[in-house]
């Protein structure tokens, strides 16, 4: 089993190289795959480290270098890298694409995410590779083997949706940043930031679904007994958008200035669609004791209690009652 393992961390290696040669190398690549990069601003130095590639649209320029170098059909599409149609034919997965080489927190290439350059709605935006036996996308994290250092540095993990934006943050200086990119945040990858920090602020896109997927993940957070920050970018932002609209100082300068505590940040968001609805109001304030109830500190979760109380002017004694409750249905 490990000498199989072994097998797909070659080729994926060997796919990754022929993705970056063929953006550099062939003309192809060099207008399309590299002509794309730039035009998002990726300067060559971000592009050369985190080994992007491009994908040469074709049914079978990988396989058929591969076959040719002797790797076989079947640890090709083992590794993803290859379909088979109905038919028995093996094709490329990725063809046509931009290639962001997803990096274990070792440094071994064991997916990609693919991203399409057209702009036509019907092909999905990311083309990602499928679980192998070396790639679990619950267990990975984007980014982290080139932010861990930093990380711990920093004592803090910043937290984006998409491989872009990783790049771009990144790019800006802000190197302690990954993502959970490609699934939902999983209690696994918070786990694995917490081997290098205890302290997570999440950066996600400022649309609904960005904002949804933050109440979730700051709740997985606590749980983990991890603390945890927001930042709430302009509606139609994200990280890489908004950094390449403000430059590197003025976005570190919005992050330091707009990131909240769990709290304020959920009061923020609930408030603004309650408005002054004092029912309303009130279930605001269950759905923040609701989180407050997650923290496994108690001590912790006290000093949020009072934050709460003096935030939202209700008596600390209701709250801690609230708490209660919560916690006694919850074991
Ligand atoms: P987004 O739709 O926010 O894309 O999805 P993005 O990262 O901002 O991409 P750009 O800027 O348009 O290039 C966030 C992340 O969700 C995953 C990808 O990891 C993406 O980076 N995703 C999104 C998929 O896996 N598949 C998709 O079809 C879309
Ligand atoms: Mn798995
Ligand atoms: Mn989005
Ligand atoms: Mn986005
Ligand atoms: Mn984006």
């Amino acid at each position: 089993a490990d000498l199989r393992r072994e097998g797909l961390y070659v080729v994926t290696t060997r796919a990754a190289r022929f993705f970056q040669d063929s953006m550099w190398t062939s003309q192809e690549g060099q207008t399309i795959g590299l002509g794309y990069y730039k035009e998002r601003g990726f300067r060559d130095e971000v592009l050369k480290k985190f080994e992007l590639g491009y994908s040469p649209d074709s049914w079978d320029a990988f396989i058929t270098k591969a076959l040719q170098e002797g790797f076989n059909e079947k640890i090709l599409e083992d590794a993803g890298l290859a379909i088979r149609n109905d038919k028995g034919k093996l094709y490329d997965r990725f063809r046509g694409r931009v290639l962001f080489p997803i990096h274990s927190f070792t440094g071994r290439i064991i997916g990609f995410g693919g991203r399409t350059l057209k702009t036509d709605k019907k092909v999905p935006k990311y083309v990602n590779s499928p679980e192998s036996e070396i790639y679990h996308k619950s267990d990975v994290l984007y980014g982290l083997y080139f932010a861990k250092k930093a990380i711990r540095d920093a004592d803090n993990c910043y937290l984006v949706e998409g491989y872009a934006d990783v790049l771009s943050v990144h790019q800006a200086g802000i190197e302690n940043v990954v993502a959970s990119s490609g699934t939902s945040l999983t209690t696994a990858q918070i786990r694995l930031i917490g081997r290098f920090t205890k302290n997570i602020t999440i950066l996600y896109d400022g649309d609904p679904a960005g904002i949804k997927a933050s109440l979730r993940g700051l709740d997985m957070i606590l749980e983990e007994g991890l603390n945890v920050r927001v930042v709430l970018f302009p509606d139609g932002h994200d990280p890489d958008s908004y950094v390449r609209k403000l430059g590197s100082s003025e976005f570190k300068n919005y992050i330091e200035k707009n990131q909240k505590d769990f709290i304020l940040y959920k009061t923020t968001i609930l408030l603004k669609y309650a408005g002054t609805d004092p029912i309303k109001k009130a279930g605001v304030i269950r759905e923040v004791v609701e989180s407050i109830a997650k923290i496994p500190d108690s001590i912790k979760a006290s000093v949020f209690i009072r934050e709460c109380s003096t935030l939202m002017q209700i008596d600390e004694r209701a709250l801690i009652t609230e708490l209660n409750k919560l916690k006694q249905g919850k074991y």
